[in-house]
């Protein structure tokens, strides 16, 4: 069975209750992507987790959170456990963002005790790899991605999302070029546990206008979308990319 594409909008720190009449727009674009073989999931900041999700609860939008701690509950100022995101509606996890890799000093070893901690809430963990500008034009950038992903993969996750994302590509408007993409996906797939399995989406400034090329290559099962996924219509763009792409496999 062909894998399902996956269409990810990543809020970051973007977005307040005023915003959600976001999720009436989308959902006639997402119950059209959901027919197709595209899953459509927002990823807001955690205040909105509880009000989107009830949002989505009719429409064909899946919910994730951006972040979650490693431990289950306990003196944690500030953060929001696993079980806590799932309470609040979500079903997915993004899990080290070079964001949080750079702003939290968050490793690898952190991101897959955080991953086992989602999982065991019944969350699937969506783990972000990419390599910086300095590491690709060192030709470092297979290695550094190999071994972030040796680090960061739990020992048995049945089921995970991988999303490659270029630290220099993301929120610059730069993007890499399909080989380089495709070059990157082939190498992350060769070591997953379940390479035919699991879903390798893309992410650093894909945009509409990039997307018909990124989303039609084989081994790009979506997109990670961070500031393209704040409107619709820019957003609505990437997931009939999506659509094209998934009908092309
Ligand atoms: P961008 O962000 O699309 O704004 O580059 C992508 C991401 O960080 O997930």
């Amino acid at each position: 069975m062909p894998r399902r594409m996956m269409i990810a909008g990543n809020w970051k720190m973007h977005g307040q209750r005023s915003d959600l009449v976001f999720f009436e727009q989308l959902a006639p674009h997402a119950a059209t992507a959901v027919a197709a073989g595209v899953d459509v999931l927002i990823c807001p900041p955690a205040t909105l987790l509880a009000p989107v999700a009830e949002r989505c609860a009719n429409a064909a939008i899946f919910v994730g959170a951006q972040d979650c701690h490693a431990h289950s509950s306990g003196a944690h100022t500030g953060d929001v456990s696993a079980a806590m995101v799932r309470d609040a509606g979500a079903e997915y996890v993004i899990l080290g963002h070079s964001e949080r890799r750079a702003d939290h000093g968050e490793t690898s070893t952190l991101v897959r005790s955080k991953a086992q901690s989602a999982l065991a809430a019944g969350l699937i963990p969506i783990i972000c790899v990419g390599e910086t500008r300095e590491q690709r034009e060192a030709g470092e950038a297979f290695d550094i991605v190999g071994a972030q992903l040796s680090a960061s993969l739990p020992a048995d996750a049945a089921v995970l999302v991988i999303a490659y994302e270029p630290v220099w590509a993301i929120g610059t408007g730069l993007t890499a070029s399909p080989s380089d993409v495709a070059q990157m996906h082939a190498h992350i797939r060769t070591q997953l546990p379940d390479p035919a399995g699991t879903r390798v989406i893309y992410g650093g400034s894909v945009k509409p206008g990039n997307a018909g090329e990124l989303m039609a290559l084989d081994d790009v099962d979506g997109a990670l979308v961070g500031g393209a996924s704040l409107d619709v219509d820019p957003f609505a763009a990437i997931i009939t990319a999506a659509i094209h792409g998934c009908a092309v496999r």
